[in-house]
């Protein structure tokens, strides 16, 4: 059967390394696993010849595996903060003839150490984790390291021009093409010491206080984020609640309180950044020690847990992946929670008013309640029945 016109463009990558076919994770066959600014990045790397056959390259931020993909047949490193890239990467290099292996992955915490001729970073959507990429990778860049950063012009402005700037050397950039714009950087060794001023952190004070770390890539990283606030001061509280899942967990904020507040419980805290679940284990850990029970799981959302093994899902889901906005990762949350959740288990969430999770949930769930409500967040209740 001839598969729609429409679908095939939308996942042929088309440079002058080749074709290549490319999905994202979550899969969305009506959003392309690559953007303009990669393949920008592709041509340009092309034009110039900056690569020789055995030049080694390390790529940043590659959000489903485009650039390290296209560029495979290099010694590719890559850099990433989020499990859910390294899963489509792995996924796109097998869907074009590689091994799942070619690339060497590295996690956001984990830096590669190896010396490479070339990096190539996609701009991420914090600034935050770019100034730390910036800073841990002027300890190993020399002199000579091609550094070619790629964005959307529109994500592109003079703050981030300035990090480069400041923490790397001269930096310019190119003129617009479809909207995207390379930055060209120029290692200058000359430039005073600096570091990361990550992880930071601030003070919380709910049942008593709690120092709250966060590492660079991570969401609402310097105080509490109100959704989560108004989650926090319903936090569900019973005897049965045993087993709680921090579902999304960034720095562990929701089930830290949930440990507090229900001592019995034990907890799982997942996010598909290992930064963020980086800081939640230091955070959970600087304020239970060993007294508390907790796992720690980095993984595409509950990809893999038992059904029917939890009574408590907490999640105050993302909006957006990277600089797309949309309700494709909540949704999936919200089914994986029902499958782990136990008949009479309970999944409670807290998002925008405007986002409309309560149908989602009374659809999937048959049942939903609005525990508490502002004006921009909603707290809501689903139950479990079958
Ligand atoms: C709005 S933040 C909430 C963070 C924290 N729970 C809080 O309330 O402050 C959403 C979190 O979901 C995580 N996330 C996004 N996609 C995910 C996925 N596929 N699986 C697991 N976590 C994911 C993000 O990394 C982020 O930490």
């Amino acid at each position: 059967m001839n598969k729609p016109l429409v679908m095939d463009s939308l996942k042929l990558l088309q440079v002058p390394q080749g074709e290549f076919e490319l999905v994202r994770k979550p899969r969305n066959e009506l959003l392309q696993a690559w953007d303009a600014a990669d393949e920008f990045l592709l041509n340009y790397v092309d034009e110039i010849k900056v690569l020789s056959r055995h030049g080694k390259l390390l790529i940043l931020n590659d959000a489903f595996g485009a650039l390290a993909v296209a560029l495979a047949n290099h010694p590719v490193y890559s850099w990433n903060d989020s499990f859910t890239a390294q899963l489509a990467l792995r996924e796109n290099l097998l869907a074009n003839g590689y091994p799942a292996e070619q690339v060497k992955t590295n996690s956001g915490i984990d830096f590669p150490t190896v010396t490479v001729d070339c990096v190539l970073i996609k701009i991420p959507k914090m600034l935050a984790l770019l100034e730390h990429q910036l800073y841990v990778l002027r300890q190993v860049l020399d002199h000579d390291t091609h550094i070619i950063a790629a964005g959307m012009a529109r994500n592109i402005h003079r703050s981030t021009l300035e990090l480069f700037e400041n923490i790397l050397g001269p930096t310019t950039t190119t003129r617009a093409r479809k909207k995207s714009r390379l930055i060209l950087v120029q290692r200058d060794q000359s430039l005073k010491e600096g570091q990361s001023h990550y992880p930071d952190s601030y003070e919380l004070q709910v049942d008593r206080n709690y120092r709250i770390i966060n590492h660079a890539s991570l969401f609402s990283r310097d105080r509490l984020d109100r959704g989560s606030q108004l989650l926090l001061e319903h936090m569900p509280v019973a005897e049965r609640y045993r087993r709680i899942v921090d579902l999304g967990c960034g720095n562990g904020v929701l089930g830290i309180i949930a440990t507090a507040l229900n001592p019995k419980a034990s907890l799982l805290f997942c996010d598909e950044s290992y930064m963020a679940v980086a800081s939640a284990e230091e955070n959970f850990r600087a304020a239970f020690a060993q007294t508390r029970e907790a796992e720690f799981r980095v993984a595409d959302g509950l990809q893999g847990l038992a059904a029917d093994s939890r009574d408590l899902v907490l999640v105050n889901p993302p909006f957006h992946q990277q600089h797309n906005v949309g309700d494709a990762i909540a949704w999936q949350m919200f089914k994986q929670a029902r499958t782990v959740l136990v008949a009479g288990g309970e999944l409670r969430i807290v998002g925008n008013r405007h986002l409309a999770y309560h149908s989602k949930l009374k659809k999937l769930f048959g049942n939903c309640e609005t525990v508490a409500a502002d004006s921009k967040f909603v707290v809501l209740s689903s139950i479990k029945h079958s």
